[in-house]
């Protein structure tokens, strides 16, 4: 036995981040920087403020968490990075890092997805149990995926139009919270002891799909009415009723999804799986059921580069690597 060590490179959006992972499930190092201070003044992610804020740290980002490591970069195994999908400017800086440390260490390079990567983050607390169902959901990607066997992913339901942390952070900014406002809304929600009643988006009977724009503008509506009115928002009722809509679709989705296909487990990632009151619910659900969930803990489910080793490592395993001509591919299809 030799052991596998990925540094794993995850610049998709606003995050540089860089990780040294052994074996696919421990992790040795993993450095964040995050650039929401910048893009906070723009009320979102400014993807060319991203990109050269990225230029300005992947270097530093890289020699930080190998050193950390305690790994020599000569002892690397494999060199990944998010191929996709995300924003084009920012993953191309990441694929080019990545790809001139692959040269010049003469290490293999791994491209991965990086909703493989929210999903795979779960490896890194356990061994998934397949088949199992994946309920992804993050600023990007609100997903169903159905993984027969490790590596095989059926996307069997995903949003309409927002995502669900893109509905998160369009509401928040609506109610005066700052950008990402996903986890204020979160901490309204809870401390709040009323509850406004807002729409469910079930769409047809049967189908595992997502829509977050209606509840979106069901709430400026309640918010405009208001203003209308000449009263104040009320702003802990509206973000409660938003995230019990939120929280009972996602959770009745992925419920009904685990019993249709026969799956041994639930996994729960990307950056909304740190709200409290969807982990909540949905812990109490699949207690009820008896159902298997697995969920991060925090610093995984928010996009980190640990994940996208965990991802690698499952390549790694079957020696397969990415030519070197790879591009970034914003749409890339998981
Ligand atoms: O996975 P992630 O870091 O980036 C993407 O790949 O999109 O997810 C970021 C999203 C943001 O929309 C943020 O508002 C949301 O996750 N988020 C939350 C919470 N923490 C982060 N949304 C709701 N409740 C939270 N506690
Ligand atoms: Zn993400």
């Amino acid at each position: 036995y030799s052991p596998c060590y990925i540094l794993a490179i995850e610049t998709s959006c606003d995050e540089t981040a860089v990780a040294v992972v052994k074996d696919g499930h421990e992790v040795l190092s993993n450095m964040i920087s995050s650039q929401i201070e910048t893009h906070k003044a723009f009320g979102g992610v400014v993807p060319e403020v991203a990109s050269r804020k990225h230029v300005e740290s992947i270097t530093l980002m890289i020699e930080e968490a190998v050193t950390a490591s305690g790994i020599p970069m000569k002892d690397l195994s494999a060199i990944a990075v998010t191929q996709g999908p995300g924003l084009v400017g920012a993953l191309l800086v990441g694929v080019v890092a990545a790809k001139s440390l692959s040269v010049a260490l003469s290490k293999p390079l791994i491209g991965t997805h990086h909703i493989a990567g929210h999903i795979y983050a779960n490896r890194l607390v356990g061994d998934i149990k397949y088949p199992c169902m994946a309920l992804v959901v993050s600023g990007g990607h609100t997903e169903l995926v159905y993984m027969k066997q490790e590596g095989h992913f059926e996307v069997i339901g995903q949003t309409r139009d927002d995502a669900v942390g893109e509905a998160y952070d369009k509401v928040a900014r609506s109610i005066g919270f700052p950008y990402p406002g996903g986890p204020h809304v979160d901490r309204a929600a809870m401390e709040s002891d009323e509850s406004i009643d807002l729409p469910r988006a079930w769409l047809e009977a049967g189908s595992y799909d997502f829509s977050f724009s209606g509840l979106k503008s069901a709430v400026l509506n309640v918010i405009n009415q208001r203003k209308m009115r000449g009263e104040t928002p009320i702003i802990g009722a509206i973000a409660r009723g938003f995230q019990e809509s939120v929280v009972e679709v996602l959770v009745t989705k992925a419920i009904l999804a685990v019993k249709a296909y026969g799956v041994k487990q639930l996994l729960l990632c990307g950056g909304v799986a740190a709200n409290r009151g969807l982990r909540t619910e949905l812990q109490r659900k699949c207690a009820k059921e008896g159902i298997d969930l697995s969920i991060p803990p925090f610093e995984y489910c928010t996009d980190n580069a640990a994940m996208i080793g965990a991802a690698a490592y499952i390549k790694w395993r079957e020696q397969y690597f990415t030519p070197l001509d790879m591009k970034a591919d914003p749409q890339l299809p998981l």
